[in-house]
Parts: C-alpha cells; structure tokens; sequence
C-alpha cells in the first residue's frame, strides 16, 4: 500500500463534519475520499461496493444503528477494511480491532491527524490482511492431458480438509471440472458475475458448492461464452477470492495464452505439471524460457512429474536438464484408481487416502499449507 492513495468511506450523518473532513482532505492527494453515507444501516453494504481501504465512523451516529454497531458490523463482514471511530472528548471510545475499532479520532482534529491516522489504520490493514493472506496455485501445462485438472481437483479437495478452498475452472472454453463433476449445466458460472462492481455476496451465490467441503468457481458452459470473461474480470474475482479464502487453485487449458497468463501473472505457486513424454518435456522447457523472459522467478515455479512410474525409458536427470530445473514433486500412476473416482467425481484423496497416488498428491498439498504458513505467521496452525 505504501504510495499508493488510500480510499476512504465516511459514515457520517452531520454534514457540517462531513464536509469538514472533506475539506482537510482537498490539499492533499494520498487519501481519496469516496463518499459520505449517511444512514449507519446502509455502511455495510457501501462498504462492499466502494470497496474502501479505510473506513471512518461516527461514534455518535443517530438512528436505528449506533457508530458502534457500524463498526463492528463492517468488521463482520468485511474484515480486511480499517476503521477508525469519530468522538468528541465527552464521548470517549477505547480502541478494539476486534469490534471494529482500529484507532480513535477526537474531535476537534487537524488535517494532519486525520490523514496520519488514515495512512497508518490503510497500512496497519494492508500488511494483516497480506499476512491472514491466500496462496493462488495455478496449475499449468502447455501439453495437454498431462493430469492438471485431476491433480487440481485432488488438491483442492486435499487442501480443503483443514483450509478454506476456492478451485477455478480456468479451462474456460471446455470447462473441464464440469465434466469432472458432473455439475448441471444451468449452474452458474464466473460469467453470471456482475462486470462490474463485483461483491462477496455475489461471488458467494456463483459458486459451486462441492460436496467434498470445496467451492468451485465454474467455466461457462459453452465453448463460446469464454470469450465474454475478460482479463479484467478476472483480476478483479482473483482479488476478491485471495480476500475470501486461503487457497485460490486454478486448473488452467493447455496453452500459453492471454487468458492463461492472467491466471499465471496472478499465481503465488505455478505448479508445471508434465509426463514422461517428449512433447510435455520439449514444451515446458519452451515455456520456461518464456517465464524467465517475463520476469517470474524462478521460485515461482514448482515441477511436479505426473505418472512418474511410467518412465517411457527416459531418466529423470535427463527430463531435469532438459527443463533446466528440478523436479520437486512426483505422482505416481493409478490408471485404475483415478479412472474411477474421476468418473464418479471423488477426489481419490477422499476416497483412497491410503493410495500411492494419494500420498504424494497430499505431500503436494502439505508442502502449499506450509508454504502459506511460512507466508502467514499469524494463521494458527490446525
Ligand atoms: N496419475 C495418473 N494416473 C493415471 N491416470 C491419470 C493420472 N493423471 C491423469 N490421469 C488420466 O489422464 C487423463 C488426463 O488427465 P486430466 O484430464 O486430468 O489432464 P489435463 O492435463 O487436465 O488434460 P486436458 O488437456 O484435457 O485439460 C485422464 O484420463 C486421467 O484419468
Ligand atoms: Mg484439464
């Protein structure tokens, strides 16, 4: 957030303060004042739609919700918001992030005061809610069938046993977990989403929600409604998403296109997925140079070996040197196994947690929720 301008909402029902507070803010361009709501019934839901970094509440609101009641309702419901609380010295208020109330600010202020108190609550936020933050796993490969989507889905699931999961359909033309699941096809999509403006709320009501405890943000249903997800689109949901869950997994189509390297440019973790076979090996190495060409580094990317039994006769140095980097996870095949729970839409770490495939599915999965705790030193570990 440092140097970048702060967006704050004023919940304030005097106008002669609000404009008072207007007016300290006019010299100055680090705090963007976005509106004043005047009704403390109607924050919460101001709040989800101008998304504010900070928020500023009067104490002393009338009306049938109190100053206090708005504070701790914003923090409910959008807890990644900061909040400062307005009083007179009459009416003294004591600090209580977890009520809602991250700093207090008497009246009468100065432009100073109020603007060092918005800059440090802004701040204060931004590191927390990067901290409480998501890792968004993108699992990529420029071959297809290489298993991204059964590992995607395995993952998840796997991850969703102790964690808040999201996993997106990013395959958005063939919408490749539909056919995994089986999901009707009048489910909603991540087309059914607002262009703009878009809200937890609505996130919420366009999810697919997994019998295995996972939600599932979907592809269109046909092939031609991909083109009406933009880029923009789907920045804007990444973004939101990251607020909402601790991991965000993205099964991706096989190509190194626009609508894949949005999902790319946003991934904390690109897990390249490949097989014991000569394309998989040539295309990744290719891809790889384009990574290094875009500036990702190179701790970006982890290599996992689907199928890793069947060698084909080709020897992992050689695959290794090939790629130019190391293979950090292997899985093993389970044609059987994965055959059956794909078809039945089981993730097979459900399943058959005790199988070879499922063990180092889950040992991927470890390796990400110690990798978000490394990241997050305020998660608890469950
Ligand atoms: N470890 C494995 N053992 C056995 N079969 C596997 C394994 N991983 C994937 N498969 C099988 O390989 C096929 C391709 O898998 P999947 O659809 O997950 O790959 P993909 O990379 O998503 O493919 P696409 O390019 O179609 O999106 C499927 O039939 C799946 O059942
Ligand atoms: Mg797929």
């Amino acid at each position: 957030m440092a140097g970048e301008q702060i967006r704050l909402l004023v919940v304030e029902d005097v106008p002669q303060v609000a404009s008072h507070v207007r007016s300290l803010l006019q010299a100055q361009s680090q705090i963007k004042m976005l509106d004043v709501v005047t009704a403390g019934d109607r924050a919460v839901a101001s709040v989800s739609e101008m998304r504010p970094d900070v928020v500023l509440v009067d104490a002393l609101l009338q009306g049938r919700v109190s100053g206090q009641q708005v504070a701790q309702q914003i923090r409910e419901a959008e807890p990644h918001v900061g909040i400062i609380m307005l009083t007179v010295p009459q009416n003294p208020v004591s600090e209580n992030a977890q009520r809602g109330i991250d700093a207090v600010l008497k009246m009468p202020f100065t432009g100073f005061d109020l603007t060092t108190m918005v800059r440090k609550v802004g701040e204060e936020r931004a590191v927390e809610s990067a901290r409480s933050g998501s890792l968004v796993v993108t699992l990529f490969s420029p071959k297809g069938g290489v298993g991204r989507t059964t590992l995607a889905y395995n993952l998840a699931v796997g991850l969703g046993k102790d964690h808040r999961v999201c996993l997106i359909d990013g395959s958005l033309q063939f919408s490749d977990l539909r056919g995994l699941l089986r999901v009707p096809a009048v489910a909603p999509s991540i087309v059914n989403l607002p262009t703009d403006r878009i809200r937890d709320s609505d996130l919420a009501e366009v999810t697919w929600k997994d019998p295995s405890g996972i939600d599932i943000l979907l592809a269109p249903p046909r092939v031609e409604m991909a083109e009406m997800v933009t880029t923009r689109d789907v920045e804007k949901v990444l973004s939101l998403l990251r607020q909402m869950y601790e991991f965000v997994i993205i099964d991706t189509r096989a190509a190194l296109s626009e609508d894949v390297l949005v999902f790319l440019d946003a991934a904390d973790v690109i897990l390249q997925v490949l097989t014991y076979d000569s394309m998989a090996i040539r295309s990744l190495a290719m891809s790889a140079e384009t990574f290094a060409a875009i500036g990702y580094p190179p701790s970006k990317l982890t290599t996992v070996l689907n199928r890793s039994d069947a060698s084909g006769g080709f020897d992992k140095g050689d695959v290794e040197q090939a790629l130019g980097s190391r293979i950090d996870f292997e899985v093993v095949s389970d044609g059987h196994l994965v055959l059956a729970s794909n078809n039945e839409g089981i993730a097979f770490v459900t399943s058959s947690p005790d199988a070879p495939i499922a063990k180092n599915v889950m040992r991927i999965a470890d390796s990400l929720a110690s990798h978000l705790r490394e990241r997050s030193p305020a998660l608890v570990q469950r």
